[in-house]
């Protein structure tokens, strides 16, 4: 069903992982999808799955921490499709190790906060100002936003910022008709992540073992949670950090606790990370 039709969307990083996914289902429910990329040829690759599909999308290469690009970025799906209408601000990479308050480098953390904070706001910037009543910014955000793991200072400190301003922004943009939300994903396994965990098949099964559902996330997982936030069936939400993570996140320490014991006595021969 085209519950998108007529609709403009960018999605940043939307040449694979969640930014793929969601840029492929934007599309298959009716969008304009502007895949914005620092990956030129991963973001083509992902406007050919996307028209082989019947659906329609462009690509384009921006670097999401420069402000220019990020202006160019928006600049480019107006003057391309007409308008604008669904922006996910999903782009994220890290350059250098993130750490403790003692460990991390200063350049990381400014870098990951140009990447998380500053450039969603340079793309709201933008975006704000072309979109009609009925507009629909999806931040995408993370688990790790309210849940810490230790020496992930940058991370965890740019994805709490992420929802403190999605819903910020949320006040800010209602009065013009146009909706805020984020998406708090659990372990989601991407193209990049299952290269991670090749060879790691036991580990990885401790880690699904915890999720009450049974298993980690997809991308489509999270694209589905976007298509939803994007479209008129959520008109009526906004400034909410959506948790799509299997239910990770509402166990009490029991849950995990016998999970893992469970795990770690019928596969005895697991090794940690650093083991
Ligand atoms: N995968 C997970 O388990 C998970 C969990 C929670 C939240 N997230 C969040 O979801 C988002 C997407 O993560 P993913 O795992 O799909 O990542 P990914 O690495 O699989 O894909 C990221 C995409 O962004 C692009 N990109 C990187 N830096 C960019 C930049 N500066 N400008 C423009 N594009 C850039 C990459 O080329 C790539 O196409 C991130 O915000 C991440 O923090 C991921």
């Amino acid at each position: 069903m085209e519950t998108l039709r007529d609709k403009v969307a960018i999605v940043t990083g939307g040449a694979m992982g969640i930014g793929g996914a969601s840029a492929r289902q934007l599309a298959a429910h009716g969008a304009r999808v502007l895949v914005a990329d620092v990956d030129l040829a991963a973001a083509e690759a992902n406007v050919a799955r996307i028209e082989a599909a019947g659906g329609r999308a462009a690509a384009g290469r921006y670097d999401v921490s420069d402000p220019e690009q990020v202006r160019a970025m928006v600049a480019d799906a107006v003057s391309r499709f007409g308008r604008l209408d669904i922006l996910v601000n999903n782009a994220y990479n890290r350059k250098e190790p993130d750490g403790s308050a003692l460990t991390i480098s200063d350049s990381a953390l400014d870098y990951a906060l140009t990447i998380m904070v500053k450039s969603l706001v340079w793309a709201v910037r933008a975006a704000v100002p072309e979109m009609k009543e009925g507009g629909s910014i999806i931040n995408i955000a993370s688990v790790h936003g309210f849940l810490m793991a230790p020496a992930t200072l940058a991370y965890e400190t740019g994805k709490a910022a992420v929802i403190a301003m999605t819903k910020q922004m949320a006040i800010d943009f209602g009065p013009q008709g146009i909706r805020v939300n984020a998406i708090c994903p659990g372990h989601i396994v991407t193209e990049r992540m299952a290269q991670r965990w090749r060879g790691h098949e036991t580990l990885y099964g401790l880690v699904k073992a915890q999720y009450p559902i049974g298993r980690t996330g997809t991308p489509d997982d999270i694209a589905h949670a976007v298509r939803f936030l994007a479209s008129e069936e959520a008109a009526f939400i906004t400034g909410h950090a959506l948790v799509v993570d299997g239910g990770m996140t509402i166990q009490l320490q029991e849950n995990f606790g016998y999970a893992q014991a469970r795990y770690t006595r019928a596969n005895p021969d697991i090794r940690l990370p650093g083991e």
